[in-house]
């Protein structure tokens, strides 16, 4: 079989159209919401002409092909490589590209280790280095909400939690957008992350070694539980390397996209202000909105039909989530940050057995710099123009120039 983009080239299905957009070029990525839109109005699923590959939008269908595992895979590549087909550019992770009964195994290593008990155990950490960084951004006219807060804040305490020594931000941020454009094409964004990232990866695989690793912290606690269980040499370092791959890049542009919400929406800031037990609300009404895994793929394993649609084994199905976020049939007004709607059942985390298992960290970090935000700030405004960065799989942003007013 020839192979397209590294995977299969599927036949256009009936009953559904073929579309000529690129939703990898630099103009969508740059301008997702608009392909968002056009994707849902075509119906539940699009041909991809450049790609020979399906792609949906809509919630439903979105929702229905990225939750079931068992007809539409991992194992075979969360990008648009199929893994069946092509070797991967790394060895696969062992919980993201993996199905179960492997995938189950594995991920209750991490599930233990990343456990709301363990992670309650490091929200004083997250909240006092959080005012720390507020409090030093305070005394500045102007900061760039990415460079200075979004990038900083992850970088300095992730590492930490997880017990990671000597690693740089330079370092953890090139090797996540390496990770996260990989899943696209040989594209122009591809190629530079590859050139750049390559680099770090032995930085990276050796930082994930035990004797790299301090006694305390999230890794150990992986080490450990492995031990007990298999003489499997790598597994605790590779279960180690999915946390250093999905942990940084995500949470920085959660962080981001954050504050771009509060800064073009200081009505909805002063809400939180006023009430501060909407700050886990306004995190994950942020997290709707602007969904920073904004597009991961399936692949079909067997010949199967959704809504209507027949699809053939093999079909690399780019399921949007950012799109799924902002269907108009699942939520209202779907385009407004609004700290008070009821987000349950965003798909920004994930959903079905592969969902976020870094939530709870995610989630612990990002409140924390939200409730130091809303205690210590007075406004977020604006200061100049938001600049996106095109991501293969990603939404976030290169720059925000922002003032925080004590
Ligand atoms: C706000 C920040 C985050 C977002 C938006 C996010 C998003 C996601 C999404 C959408 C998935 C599902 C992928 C799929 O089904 O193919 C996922 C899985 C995963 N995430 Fe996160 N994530 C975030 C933070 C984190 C953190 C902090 C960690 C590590 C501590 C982490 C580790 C993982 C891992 C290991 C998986 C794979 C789980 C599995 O396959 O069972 N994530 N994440």
């Amino acid at each position: 079989m020839s192979l397209f983009h590294g995977h299969k080239a599927i036949k256009v299905p009936q009953n559904i159209t073929a579309w000529d957009i690129d939703p990898y070029s630099k103009e969508v990525l740059l301008d997702p919401e608009t392909f968002f839109s056009a994707l849902r109005e075509r119906g539940p699923f699009v041909y991809l002409n450049k790609y020979k590959m399906l792609a949906c939008g809509r919630y439903k269908e979105t929702k229905a092909v990225f939750s079931d595992h068992q007809r539409f895979v991992s194992s075979r590549g969360v990008g648009i490589q199929d893994f069946k087909l092509e070797k991967p550019w790394r060895p696969p992770s062992l919980v993201l590209e993996v199905d179960p009964p492997k995938h189950t195994r594995n991920r209750r290593f991490l599930t233990k280790a990343l456990s709301p008990n363990k992670i309650a155990q490091l929200k004083d950490f997250f909240k006092n280095c959080a005012d720390e960084l507020i409090n030093e951004l305070l005394q500045k006219k102007e900061i760039d909400g990415i460079l200075d807060l979004a990038e900083i804040f992850p970088t300095r305490v992730f590492p930490e939690a997880v017990g990671l020594k000597k690693i740089d931000k330079e370092t953890l941020l090139g090797y996540g957008a390496m990770v996260f454009n990989a899943l696209g094409p040989d594209n122009e964004f591809r190629k530079d992350a590859m050139a750049k990232g390559l680099s770090v990866l032995e930085k990276i695989n050796k930082q994930c070694l035990e004797e790299n690793i301090s006694a305390k912290g999230l890794a150990k606690e992986i080490y450990r539980s492995t031990a007990e269980h298999f003489e499997e040499d790598e597994l605790a370092g590779m279960l180690v390397r999915s946390l250093l791959s999905a942990g940084i890049d995500t949470t920085v542009s959660a962080i981001g996209n954050l504050l771009w919400c509060f800064a073009k929406n200081p009505e909805q800031f002063q809400l939180v202000k006023d009430d501060k037990s909407l700050v886990g609300n306004a995190v994950e009404e942020s997290l709707r909105l602007t969904s920073p895994v904004k597009a991961f793929c399936r692949t079909s394993a067997v010949e199967t039909e959704v809504s209507g649609i027949a699809i053939e084994e093999g079909t690399k199905i780019l399921c949007v989530l950012g799109s799924a976020n902002t269907d108009p049939e699942m939520w209202d007004n779907p385009y407004k940050y609004d700290v008070t709607r009821r987000t349950i059942g965003h798909l920004a985390l994930g959903i079905g057995v592969h969902n976020c298992v870094g939530q709870t960290l995610a989630r612990a970090e990002i409140t924390a710099l939200t409730m130091s935000l809303v205690e210590r700030v007075k406004t977020i405004r604006p200061a100049g123009i938001a600049a996106w960065k095109p991501n293969n799989a990603m939404r976030s942003l290169e720059s925000l120039p922002i003032i925080l007013e004590k």
